[in-house]
């Protein structure tokens, strides 16, 4: 069937039936980009708390919506925006199943994550925070859940209050308890630590803020495409994701927000689709989640994510996180066995994220041999530098797992890591 005898409702193309088990190796092949050669290696793809790869699934959504279903959304009576904007919409309500919201109305479509967090800040924070108050956030927050609050801070006047972390880069419960008190307004922790891998208790951090009246916004960037998310059984308030982390397109991210709160919150951009009226005198405000959605939006970036979220539901998000798990652990053992190897984060609840460093070996240069060798993994800060200062160390080398990957591509990690020791040695 060609793309163009599709209705705009069924399945993306792609998709496959697994009757059981997991089988990596068709996996993979949904997915184009893995299979090439970088510097006369197999491409072993260990970046993907950076961004994951797409499968064809996503690509083929995207390219069908240009061929057959652009219009500009929401404005038109005619035959294709209409259809552009059931298109659009689908992606909203794909969304909100995903992550369990209450409500299709509580998923606003940003930019990315970074986006769904400063637009918090912007609208909520101004409205509720003020001089004297606090904000109360972990040491192990990733520079988006750190920057948009201390810039609120500053323009308000008031105090970023930072929980902090154990040895094993675990979030320290009763620190953070203590440190919610009468003036803290909000509170903002991510869910899985992208430089640490940390799985944090969010559950638990949810009701010791509540028990205070205190919201609490939660960075999914991390978690989103590597675990189930149910944000009515977290109970959090706020949960930001991005489409490229999840396995969907660049430039396309979720914020959900409780009604009442989205509601009660004023717009953060101005401009066409926010709006019901508009008047010299007076604009009045569309209503939730159109209030939040100022200009054309990305309709075909809703599309693309809303075919990679239906991608993970078919190969399940339970069995995604247990494969995952399994992948940590092997490379866990694995890589902590070479001498000379420091694992950082080494949380008891942990995701697929394996930060080291290497003794008397920038995690550069360990970066650029394993490049060599046709490994790609990230090294750095991870854009979380007070991880780094806690830690003690200038940057980390971190492999990060994903849907696709296999055990003997750590294997081709460890001989990488082997090798470096032998160049440095
Ligand atoms: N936040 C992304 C990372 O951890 C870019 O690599």
């Amino acid at each position: 069937m060609t793309a163009a005898a599709r209705l705009p409702h069924e399945p993306a193309r792609g998709i496959r039936e697994v009757e059981s088990g997991y089988d990596v190796e068709e996996i993979r092949a949904d997915f184009p980009i893995l299979n090439q050669q970088v510097h006369g290696h197999k491409l072993v793809y260990l970046d993907n708390a950076a961004t994951s790869q797409k499968p064809r699934a996503v690509t083929d959504a995207i390219v069908r919506y240009y061929e057959r279903d652009n219009a500009n959304v929401h404005r038109g009576v005619h035959y294709l925006s209409e259809r552009a904007t059931e298109e659009y919409e689908a992606g909203r309500t794909a969304a909100q199943k995903f992550i369990h919201a209450a409500d299709r109305h509580e998923i606003i479509f940003v930019r990315s994550a970074t986006e769904g967090i400063n637009l918090v800040a912007q609208t909520y924070g101004r409205k509720h925070v003020g001089a004297g108050d606090e904000v109360l956030i972990s040491a192990m927050e990733h520079h988006s859940n750190i920057v948009p609050w201390q810039m609120l801070c500053e323009e308000k006047g008031a105090k970023l209050q930072v929980a902090p972390i154990n040895d094993r880069g675990e979030l320290i419960l009763e620190k953070f308890e203590q440190l919610l008190g009468p003036r803290t307004k909000i509170a903002a922790v991510g869910h899985v630590s992208n430089a640490l891998g940390t799985i944090n208790p969010v559950e638990q951090i949810v009701k010791l803020a509540h028990a205070r009246n205190i919201p609490v916004l939660v960075d999914g960037a991390q978690a989103v495409p590597r675990i189930p998310v149910d944000v009515q059984a977290l109970g959090c308030d706020f949960y930001v994701f991005s489409g490229h982390k999840t396995y969907g397109p660049t430039g396309i991210g979720i914020l959900y927000g409780k009604f009442a709160l989205l509601d009660a919150m004023p717009p953060y951009q101005g401009g066409g689709e926010m709006i019901s009226s508009v008047s010299f005198e007076k604009t009045v405000y569309n209503k939730v989640p159109l209030k939040f959605e100022a200009g054309t939006p990305d309709m075909s970036g809703a599309v693309g994510m809303r075919a990679a979220l239906e991608y993970l539901n078919h190969l399940g998000m339970e069995n995604i996180a247990q494969y995952e798990h399994q992948l940590l652990e092997y490379a866990t053992g694995k890589v902590s066995a070479i001498p000379g190897v420091r694992i950082i984060g080494t949380a008891k609840e942990k995701a697929g994220v394996l930060s080291f460093v290497i003794e008397g070996v920038h995690p550069h240069d360990v970066g650029t041999i394993l490049d060599q060798e046709g490994i790609a993994i990230r090294t750095g800060h991870h854009c979380a530098q007070p991880v780094m200062e806690r830690f003690k160390v200038d940057a980390t080398a971190r492999a990060s797992f994903g849907l696709y990957n296999s055990k003997e591509e750590i294997d081709a990690l460890v001989r990488g890591i082997q090798k470096v020791r032998e160049v440095f040695a």
